[in-house]
């Protein structure tokens, strides 16, 4: 007997007509043809079940701040920044809240039930800090939230910036975060690193750094990075944001660095919709797309996640909690076109960011929770590719959003490459 089961779902890795049970919130069996009651049955018709969708960079604080107190005109990476510190001495802890839980609704309907979330520590203040702790909590059964102690102003370059980031970690946050290409020099971008490592350890705390997110091919900061995470022995902990200055590098010098970050073990965490929208603003034509060697990170055995990094904020004025379109356009930038490819960035949002959270009952097998979306689509591709209706969400087996079918969708839905079913495909 099961309190729930989902029937006749395609999963991602392309075994069709599958049945899930769930009982207590947990999956307790995954075959074809499961015969058993249940309390409630899922028709899944050969749709696509996939785990709840995953998003290891975001910034919760800012989210839905769009116009506040103004537009960005130059639509920088710099404007934005100095836009969000005209609006941080504004900001209140309720109204932080209010627009935190508003983008947490439409996360939840949109199947993405993890997030990691940056919260600014520069003012020393710390209303931010509060009130991302107070949405940690009031979303807990619905969303699983992590918070980044993140030094937006740089951890040497603002004024109270390295006790700021000390006291949120004290007030309950849970990464240590950083900026180093942002701090005065490139010497202090390196001691940050350090100083920020060194704290991680000491405290057993994961570390997630944004990193050269920079069209200069000489912010190298990640090398410190990889090379401070071995030093410190925690590797694996650490994540590396946007790494966006890998786009412009020289080609010899990353061929010495990535297997320096593979030593390390380094998350890569790329965030395609921000680096193709704020990346290359300097040059003329052509000009660089800047999001990071997706694909070469791949091949080398890093693992590789793709984040959605803003929603409606000072830096970006677009945005849905879709995790599906994040993918969808590492797949343009990247040119990652092939099936294989597509399963790989399915993956990237999926199982290797709650790999890098440390989420370790998540995934489609007995004992992991059952926070899964069923889609209005056949597998991933056509997922990728249409960014359907998320049909059925569940949270520990719990239906918590529903969206109708689209009606004309599957008139377009033609499924071409269901003919291939990804025999070239392993993970990444
Ligand atoms: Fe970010």
């Amino acid at each position: 007997m099961f309190d729930t089961i989902i029937r006749n779902g395609n999963l991602p890795d392309g075994r069709e007509r599958i049945d899930l049970g769930i009982r207590d919130g947990r999956i307790a069996a995954i075959e074809r043809g499961l015969e058993a009651e249940a309390g409630a049955v899922i028709e899944a018709e050969g749709r696509l079940v996939s785990p709840a969708f995953c998003d290891p960079h975001f910034h919760m604080d800012a989210t839905l701040s769009l116009g506040l107190p103004r537009m960005n005109v130059s639509g920088t990476l710099l404007e934005g920044i100095a836009l969000w510190g005209e609006l941080r001495p504004t900001l209140t802890r309720e109204a932080l809240v209010e627009r935190a839980l508003r983008y947490c609704d439409l996360a939840v309907s949109q199947g993405l039930l993890y997030i990691r979330s940056h919260v600014d520590t520069s003012d020393p203040r710390l209303v931010t800090a509060e009130a991302m702790i107070e949405v940690r909590e009031r979303v807990k059964p619905y969303i699983d939230l992590q918070l980044v102690a993140f030094p937006q102003d740089g951890y040497f370059r603002a004024p109270e910036g390295e006790r700021s980031l000390e006291r949120a970690l004290d007030m309950g946050l849970d990464i240590v975060g950083g900026i180093p290409h942002f701090e005065r020099t490139m010497d202090e971008g390196r001691r940050s690193l350090e100083a920020l490592c060194r704290i991680a350890a000491e405290r057993g705390l994961p570390v997630d750094i944004h990193c050269d997110e920079s069209d200069d091919p000489m912010s190298r900061h990640i090398e410190t990075l990889a090379a401070e995470t071995v030093r410190h022995g925690v590797q694996g902990r650490v994540a590396g944001s946007h790494l966006t200055s890998m786009h412009s590098m020289d080609d010899y010098y990353v061929s010495k660095l990535i297997p320096l970050m593979a030593e390390a073990r380094v998350n890569v965490i790329s965030n395609p919709l921000i680096n193709i929208m704020l990346q290359g603003r300097h040059d003329t034509y052509p000009k660089r797309r800047g999001m990071t060697r997706v694909p070469e990170l791949m091949a080398a055995g890093l693992n590789v996640s793709l984040g959605q990094d803003c929603c409606m904020d000072p830096w970006y004025s677009m945005g849905s909690g879709d995790m599906l379109e994040v993918a969808h356009m590492a797949i343009h930038v990247a040119q990652m076109g092939s099936i294989a490819d597509k399963r790989r960035l399915f993956d990237a949002i999926t199982v290797n960011p709650a790999r890098t959270m440390g989420i370790e009952d998540y995934g489609l097998a007995v004992g992991c929770r059952a926070d899964l979306v069923v889609l209005q689509a056949g597998d991933v591709t056509e997922a990728l590719r249409l960014k359907p209706a998320r049909l059925f969400v569940l949270r520990a087996g719990r239906i918590v959003s529903r969206t109708e079918p689209r009606i004309g969708h599957l008139a377009i839905a033609g499924r071409p490459e269901r003919i291939d079913p990804g025999r070239d495909y392993r993970p990444a």
